[in-house]
Order: C-alpha cells, then structure tokens, then sequence
C-alpha cells in the first residue's frame, strides 16, 4: 500500500536510488531482455521481473540514480561544513545543578576542616594543615627559611640519614588521614630487581648467524692460537639491537621505603620509572621480573600486596557519570572490608576530600576530560583521592605533578606531603620539580636511562647530601646560586639536556654502585628485612577483595544505574529511535502482519521481512551504541581490576543487569505499537512470544557488542567486527537465502547464527499454524496451506517457537560469560 510515508522516503532515500539504479542496470542487460516473459506475450523477462517488483524500466534511471547520490554526498557535505560553523554542542554540563547540595557540602567542609585543625592541635600532631597559613608547626629543627608558601618539609629527622627504626615497629598509635581507620605501616624493600622485556626489534634468523658465526670465528681464533682475550686493541663490535631476544630495562636495583617517608623517584625521560614502579607494585602485564620485593620484612603476596597498595596512575582514568564523592564513596566501599560501617567509609571519606581540597567541589559530576567536569588539576586530585580512600599503606604516584601549573601542582604536594606525614609509605615520580617541592622530599631514587641508580639517599636539608655527592666526582660543575636542584642534577647526570651546565662524564652508575652510600643503602635494606621478618607479621588477607562478591553486585549495579541514568544522550537517544521506527514501520507496513486468501509470497516476505528488517535494525542500533559507552567504561575496569577492587564476574552481572529496564523499555516502545499497526496475529500468546524474542534479541545485540569489545584491543576493531558479524548474521539468518535452499556445506553456518533463531521464533509463531491456502499459481497448482508452505520453503516447524526463544537465552548466557572470561583471562593492557 502507497503511504505518503513510503512516498516520501522512497523520494528521499539515497538507498532507494542506489537499488533502484542496479537493479534496472541489471534487468535492462540483453541476458534478461532478449529473453521473452513466461505469459505475457511482447514482453521481456527484464521488464517483466522489474514490473513485477514495481520497479521502472527506463534506464535513465542508472545514472539518474548515480547522479542523485552524488547530489546528496555534496549537499550532506555542504551541511556538515555550515553545522560546524555555526551548531555548537552542548554546553559543557559539569555540576548538578543542585545550589542548596552545594552550599550545605561547602559548610560541611568548613566544619569538617575546623574540626581537624583542632583535633591535631589538641593531639600536638604534626600534620600539617590543609589550608595554608592556618597550621601550626611543631618541629623546630629545621631551616624555616623557604617554607612561607609551601609548609611541606618533614618534620621528622629523616630516617635515611638517621638510620632509625623503622616506623613499621609503630604500629596503629600513629595518628592517621581518619584516626578511626587504623592501618599498618609498612616498609618496602627491594632487592637487585630487574626487569626484562621481549625485544620486539629481536630478528631471530639474524641472531643464529650471528651465533654461529661467532662460534666458528672463536673456533678460527683457537687452532691458529693467536688470539688473546685481553689484547686492548681487540674491538667490540657495536652492539646489534636485532641480536638481543629480551631488553633489559631495570639492572639490579636495590632501595626501600619507610613509613613516613616520602620518596622522589626521578630520572630523565625513558629512565624507566614507571617500569620500577609498576615492578614493584605488581601492575607488569608483560616481561620477566627478578629480585626480591619485602613488605615488613616478607616477601610480597600480590593477593595481600595489592589490597595494602594505592596506585596512583600517570593518566587520570574516571567513570564521567559520577560525581567526585560518589567516586570516591565506591572505590572506598570497595576496597574496605564489611568490617567498617557505611557510616566510617562516608565520614572517611569526607576527611579524604578535605585533605586533596575536593570539599568544594564533591557534587560536580567527574565528566569527559577536554569536554566537560572537572578540570585537570582536580582530575589529578582525585585520582590521588581514589586511591586514598581505599586506607592504603602504601601509596605509589606516577607523576602526580604533571601537566599543573605551580599553584595546582603545589596543592597537590601539598595533599602527597600530608599522606606520607600520616605514616604511610610513599614513592612519587615527579618530572621537573620546582624547588619547593623538590625538597619537600625526604629520599631521592634517581635512575639512570637504561634502569640502573644514579643517587639513592636522603636528599638532606636543601638537597644538601645530594649536593654534596655528586660534587665528589671530579669535574662536576657546582650548583648555580638560586638554581634549581633538581635541574642542576639531571643536568650534569645526563638526565636531560643541559641548559646552564654541563653534563658530567662520568658513568654514573658504577659510580653509585662503588660508593659508601650503595654499600651503606645495601646493608640497611638487609638490616631492615632481617629486623621486621621478626618483629612483624606477614601481611595476610583472607579474601582477594575486600568486601563479599554479593555486595560487590550491588555497588556495581547502584554505580552503573547512577551513570546509565545521568546518560541520556546514550538512553534516550535509543529510546526515541526505537519509538521512531515502531511507528515507521506501523505506518509502512500497516495492516500488512497478516496474509491474504490466498496468501502470496510477497504477503509472506512482507511478513517475514518486517521481523528481519526491524530487529537487525534495532539491534544493531543497540550493539554499536554499547560499544561506545563500554569503550570507555574497560579503561576503567582496568585501573580498578589493578586495584583489586571486584571480581571481573560481578563487574559483568552488574553491566547485563544495569541494561535490563532500558531494554525492557525499549521493547515496550516497540513492540506494543509496530505489532498492533501492522496487525500480527491478535493472539495473547503470539503476541507475548514476539515481545519476549524481540526483548532478547535486542539483550542479544547489546550483550554482543559489548562482547566485541572486550575480545578486541580498541573500539575501532571492534566496531569493524561488529559490521563483519552482521553481515554474517545477514546472509545466513535464512531470510536472503532460506535454509533449504542454502548449500548444505553452509547449513552449519545458518545453525550457528544467532539471528536464525530470532526470525525462526517470530515467522513460525506467526505463520506456523496459518491455514489460508497459498496462491494455486506458485505452488503449481497443488491447495497448500500457509504453514505447509513455511515449513518447506522456509524450513520452519511450529513446535519450535518456544524452543527458539530459549536458544536465544542460551546464546545471551554464552556470549555473558564468554565476555566475563575474556575480561577477566584476556590483557589487552600491555604495560
Ligand atoms: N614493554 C616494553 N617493551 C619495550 N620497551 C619498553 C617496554 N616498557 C617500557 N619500555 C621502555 O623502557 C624505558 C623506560 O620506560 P618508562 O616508561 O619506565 O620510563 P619513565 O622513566 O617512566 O619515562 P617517562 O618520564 O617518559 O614517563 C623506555 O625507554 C621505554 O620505551
Ligand atoms: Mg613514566
């Protein structure tokens, strides 16, 4: 039936005259033309077969066709061009726009703040304040000279230098970020670590030869006996990248860290900080590791490890739906154990927001970084925060500093310099340090390009130590008046490129490694391992995560709700397309559900057609904008797996789950409306059999998409995929080509595909048990019932409808679990 909608977008449709173009192209050819049309005398089989399927017959039409899809692609140019120019999108949306929330969090975060003022007041502790200018110090035994704008520096005598017990023998009096959260110190150690990666410059073939022929060389050299291995002017060949199978990235490094204490790990680009840090920590992917890492005097666990461990990443990676405080109530949640009430992680919590600054701004929503929320330097700060709540004893920082201006970046030392105050153990990467920072530090790790130590020790009053090193080697240029330190020593160490002096000769390493300072740094390691393995219990853990997996479900489904709910341009975007096309299909299609008397084969692919089209539509809608939102959402999942935070498992229950209503809401906009227009069977149970395969097959495509996503490494592969599947799914669904009528090497293909299942449900529920007779004229003749008709051209049987419905739910069960195993087995972070 002509609707002026058909009309219309048929006028419009570049699909419409691209098919229509090939087609005539096709049937005007002189192999359909010069053939005659079976009954239709003066007609040919071309005309006819495009007659027949209301196509033209005009071949201007061909190019015609070409010419219109040519117009459209540089009017489609045109307006791509002016909405650039002109359409700006939506304006960065960053708050919740709740004043009255807002004001209540900022006083809230004044009392709080005054509150801890004079809590460590009363408790003469010796943290410092979070606002500056407010605190008072309680240690006189330093220099105060440069400390009016950051009042940073230890308070302590550094143990380095001291060599004094080891805070790890205090535990739980000391005071803490929450004095209600006890912790355990703990002091690292490691021992001669190194790392090693596969070469990927390896050329295996070139290595053989060059082995053998350094064999028969050696074998030359001892018949003529004229060679010694000592001989000065024997040269060394340059050494051959390709040669080498691993890459050795850290050489036998040896330092410890100690409660209390904050660590600088500095070297130049590619010294390989973050390649120790990452060792360390436990976050290598790939590579082997050597060496010993003690914690408290035992070796490290990786279960127990990581659950004492903040990590705080180089790049700032945040689920956008959030806000700051929702961020960090879920990663403390989830990393404390059940043992701490709601009520301790909330107010916990809240002391972490006061010690990074974040009070302010707790309920702006995180946001997409360079789009909208929070800047980079609060971006920063949270991350800080995040692994903060989580009480950690440790906590590494990859660049805390990078890409701030002095203000941010010393408000954030300001906040790294409170952690390490409060007893806890930790290692900062810093890059460019100004000198107030710089010297905020208690120790100083600085590596060498290559993965061996320049320095480790105390960097002393005003760098003093450090200074006082390095200037032991002859030639070294002394400190500039006023220079920066920490520039001055990656100058002359060859960390960077000199801009004022220059960089000294020397081979820095074996230097270290001659030195009194490596053989005093080797021996307080040992003297450290050897005290707390017996005064200090191994760290142990009953569980890998911190709270039960059932508890893990539900903060991952209430956190997955919050961000589904917050994302309408996801949700209802969907939804409105799903309502759009119901009712274009309703339209179209209107009244055409069902078969005439006698039923044709148009009436039948008509049928069987609207069950095709729309759920391959709709749920590829679906399973390319899940891929989006996941895309995103695995970067996340990755940090927080680091963290051991939940069970892959539960992650993947939370993810199907959060999706249900949505579905189930956009079937209810489908179904309902496209099933009564187009006039399905009015049967309770058919009708109820279509809602329930069209809710599953648009479960199926959303579950599948984000299954492309997690077996692929970026979303690029996986959206090519995703085509790649559908087209599959298309020409072995059995609409294109029916089962019978498909080759039966291909049977399997069609058995194997999803989709045959859902327009198997759907077509034999509505046609299975039709008796209308077909058309005489295409079944020769012989009275052939509707469901007679469908089960031989088709293949369809009606006893199977609801046995379709559950191999779909097999294959959305498959596919879940399959997603769980390939997040939870499969890396595709390579670090
Ligand atoms: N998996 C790997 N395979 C090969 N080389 C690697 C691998 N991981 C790191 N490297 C190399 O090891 C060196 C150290 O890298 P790392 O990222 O630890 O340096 P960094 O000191 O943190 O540098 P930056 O200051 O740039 O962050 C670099 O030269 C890097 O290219
Ligand atoms: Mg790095």
């Amino acid at each position: 039936m002509e609707t002026p909608w058909n009309v219309f977008f048929c006028a419009v449709s570049p699909f419409s005259y691209a098919m229509r173009a090939l087609v005539i192209n096709e049937f005007s050819s002189p192999r359909w033309q010069d053939l005659p049309a079976p009954g239709v005398p003066g007609e040919t089989l071309g005309n006819y077969a495009l007659g027949s399927f209301d196509f033209y017959t005009n071949t201007p039409w061909i190019w015609g066709g070409l010419g219109f899809n040519f117009g459209m692609y540089i009017l489609l140019t045109i307006g791509s061009i002016i909405a650039l120019a002109y359409l700006h999108p939506e304006t960065p949306r960053a708050q919740i726009p709740d004043q009255s929330q807002l004001e209540a969090a900022r006083q809230q975060g004044e009392e709080r703040r005054k509150t801890m003022n004079s809590r460590r007041m009363d408790a003469n502790s010796v943290i410092i304040p979070v606002t500056p200018g407010k605190g008072t110090r309680k240690d006189s035994s330093e220099d105060d000279s440069n400390s009016e704008d950051l009042d940073m520096k230890s308070s302590r005598t550094n143990p380095a230098l001291m060599h004094s017990p080891s805070s790890a023998l205090n535990k739980g009096g000391q005071s803490d970020i929450s004095s209600s959260l006890p912790f355990t110190p703990i002091t690292l150690v490691f021992k001669d670590i190194r790392y090693f990666v596969p070469n990927p410059r390896y050329d295996k073939k070139a290595a053989r030869a060059a082995a053998r022929a350094k064999q028969t060389q050696a074998e030359m050299e001892m018949t003529k006996g004229s060679s010694d291995p000592t001989d000065p002017k024997a040269k060394t060949p340059p050494l051959d990248m390709t040669l080498m199978e691993e890459l050795q990235l850290l050489k036998g490094l040896t330092g410890y860290a100690e409660p209390g204490v904050l660590t600088a790990l500095m070297g130049g680009s590619g010294a390989g900080k973050t390649t120790l840090m990452d060792v360390i920590a436990g976050r290598k992917t790939v590579g082997r590791i050597q060496g010993d890492i003690y914690a408290n005097g035992h070796l490290v666990e990786q279960r127990s490890w990581s659950r004492v461990m903040g990590y705080c990443e180089q790049f700032d990676i945040h689920s956008p739906a959030q806000t700051v405080r929702e961020a960090l109530v879920f990663s403390a949640r989830l990393r404390m154990p059940p043992s701490v009430s709601d009520e301790k992680v909330d107010a916990y919590v809240d002391e972490v927001l006061d010690i990074v600054d974040l009070m302010d701004i707790m309920y702006n929503l995180v946001g997409i970084p360079g789009t909208n929320g929070l800047s980079v330097e609060q971006r920063k700060r949270l991350t800080i925060a995040v692994e903060l709540v989580s009480n950690p004893s440790v906590v590494f920082m990859d660049e805390p500093t990078s890409g701030l201006d002095a203000r941010a970046a010393t408000t954030v030392m300001r906040a790294v310099r409170n952690v390490a105050r409060n007893n806890r153990t930790v290692i900062v990467t810093i890059h460019q340090p100004s000198i107030e920072i710089f010297e905020a530090f208690d120790m100083l790790l600085l590596l060498q390009r290559g993965g061996s130590i320049t320095y480790f020790g105390a960097l002393g009053s005003h760098s003093q130590n450090l200074i006082d090193y390095l200037c032991q080697i002859p030639g070294t240029p002394e400190l500039p008046n006023g220079y920066n330190p920490a520039t001055w020593m990656l100058e002359v160490t060859g960390g960077s490129m000199a801009t004022v002096v220059k960089a000294v000769n020397a081979d820095w390493p074996s230097v270290y490694r001659e030195s009194e300072l490596c053989k005093s740094n080797l021996a307080y390691a040992h003297e450290l391992v050897e005290r707390d393995s017996k005064q200090c219990p191994k760290l142990e853990v009953q569980s890998q995560y911190a709270m039960p997996f059932r508890a893990q479900m539900s903060i991952l489904l209430r956190k997955f709700t919050l961000a589904y709910w917050r994302s309408p341009s996801y949700n209802m975007v969907r939804l409105l397309v799903t309502l759009l096309v119901s009712i274009l299909y309703g339209t179209t299609y209107y009244k055409k559900g069902q078969v005439g008397y006698p039923a044709t084969l148009g009436e039948i692919q008509n049928v069987i057609g609207i069950m095709f089209s729309s759920s391959n539509f709709l749920g590829m809608t679906n399973l390319m904008s899940a891929m989006a939102v996941i895309g995103y959402e695995r970067v996340v999942f990755y940090r927080e797996r680091g963290a051991s935070m939940y069970d892959p498992f539960a992650y993947g229950y939370a993810m199907a789950m959060v999706e249900m209503p949505y579905l189930l809401v956009q079937s209810l906009c489908f179904v309902p409306i496209m099933y009564w227009m187009v006039l399905f069977l009015p049967t309770p149970e058919a009708f109820f059999h279509y809602f329930i395969m069209f809710f599953e097959t648009v479960c199926f495509y959303t579950i599948f998409g984000q299954f492309l996503v997690y077996i692929t490494p970026n979303a690029g592969i996986a959206q090519v995929l995703g085509g790649l599947f559908n087209y599959l799914f298309n020409i072995f669904n059995g609409f294109v080509i029916t089962y019978p009528a498909m080759p039966s090497g291909w049977h399997w293909m069609n058995r194997f595909s999803p989709p045959t299942w859902i327009l198997y449900g759907l077509g034999v529920s509505q046609l299975g048990q039709s008796e209308v007779p077909m058309d005489p004229t295409l079944v020769d003749g012989q009275v052939l019932p509707v469901w007679q008709y469908v089960q031989q051209q088709f293949g369809y049987d009606y006893s199977m409808r609801w046995w379709c419905v559950l191999i779909l739910l097999a294959y959305i069960l498959f596919v879940r679990v399959t997603s769980i195993l390939a997040l939870k087995y499969w890396n595709f972070l390579r670090r």
